[in-house]
């Protein structure tokens, strides 16, 4: 029945009324903060592009987990940034490495915190990209070997979920395969599956030092203009082993997060990346956005697209904002 009989605004009148029929919930409990522990760093050091976030420490990384677990969020994303790098990106399977360090003192002071280590090469590559080079293009199959190496290293120090975000084809079989054959089997694999090349990590590049130093990542990762293929990477990535996918970045992808989980129906993670949060960022400090509100409103409309996990820099403010 039509107006006047049907009037939509009747279940908008107050905010109880609201809030008793809301589709949509946001909640600590699904934010996933991603940090960047840097080596030989002893005090917190500011990022320019990402106001709010900064360079840690390992100490001062441990306290920080201390504060997101008292707002009730129950993960981290690691990102390590080196003393050196080389070509090969050594700096990453070294079981004292800076992730490795980073998880151990975390998974000791805070042993309930999930601890998830970003897998990839590009912030311990002398040249940024994301494997091992032949030529001026990254050499798959050579690449692979060094992301088991790093995955099994990494989870030996007790991290929790493995997120490998390198796009190398077949990297998730390789990683399930060698955690498995370290008797790793119950360490969870979150694929990066779906992940664009994208002007969105712009910031994080600055934040990890990982701007490739020639070519770009297009080569291996995702054309932001193809659907269908996310799709089609989700599912490979779910028959070699993936327990999560994810999608990433997620606001121009709205789309693709709704589609990815219809079509799997396993725990999709979307990752509000560095762009995303430094756009909102400027427009607030510039006074041209309200801050909490434009935050809360992105981490629904993420959500209401199907994702179970976001991982997002606002985290910590948006957990206090839902206290
Ligand atoms: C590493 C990696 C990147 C991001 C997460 N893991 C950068 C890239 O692919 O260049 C981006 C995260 C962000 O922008 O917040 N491969």
């Amino acid at each position: 029945m039509p107006f006047p009989q049907t009037r939509m605004r009747r279940l908008r009148a107050t905010r109880a009324l609201r809030g008793l029929v809301r589709e949509t919930e946001i909640s600590a409990a699904d934010f996933v903060y991603p940090m960047f522990v840097a080596s030989g760093l002893d005090r917190r050091e500011p990022i320019e592009a990402m106001p709010g976030i900064e360079h840690l420490s390992i100490a001062h990384a441990v306290d920080e987990v201390g504060e997101l677990a008292a707002l009730g969020v129950p993960a981290v994303l690691l990102f390590g940034i080196p003393a050196s790098k080389d070509a090969e990106g050594s700096g990453a399977w070294d079981d004292e490495g800076i992730v490795q360090l980073a998880t151990r003192a975390i998974k000791e002071a805070h042993p309930d915190t999930i601890v998830i280590a970003d897998l990839c090469l590009c912030e311990y590559t002398d040249h940024g990209h994301c494997g091992v080079l032949r030529g001026s293009s990254v050499d798959n199959d050579a690449t692979l070997e060094l992301l088991a190496r790093t995955a099994v290293s990494q989870a030996r120090a007790g991290a929790d979920i493995i997120a490998p975000s390198d796009m190398m084809d077949g990297r998730v079989g390789v990683i399930r395969q060698a955690l498995d054959e370290d008797g790793l089997t119950d360490t969870p694999i979150l694929a990066y599956s779906s992940k664009f090349a994208s002007a969105f990590y712009g910031p994080f590049r600055e934040a990890a030092g990982s701007t490739p130093s020639f070519g770009d990542r297009r080569g291996y990762q995702m054309d932001p203009a193809n659907g269908a293929e996310a799709v089609r990477e989700s599912k490979l990535d779910l028959d070699e082993g993936a327990d999560m996918l994810m999608v990433k970045p997620a606001l121009p992808y709205l789309d693709v997060i709704r589609r990815v989980k219809d079509e799997t129906g396993v725990p999709l993670a979307a990752y509000n990346v560095s762009g995303e949060y430094a756009m909102v960022k400027a427009a607030a400090a510039a006074g041209y956005l309200d801050e909490r509100a434009t935050v809360l409103e992105t981490l629904t409309g993420i959500r209401r697209a199907g994702a179970d996990v976001i991982i997002t820099y606002h985290a910590k403010d948006a957990a206090r904002w839902l206290q």
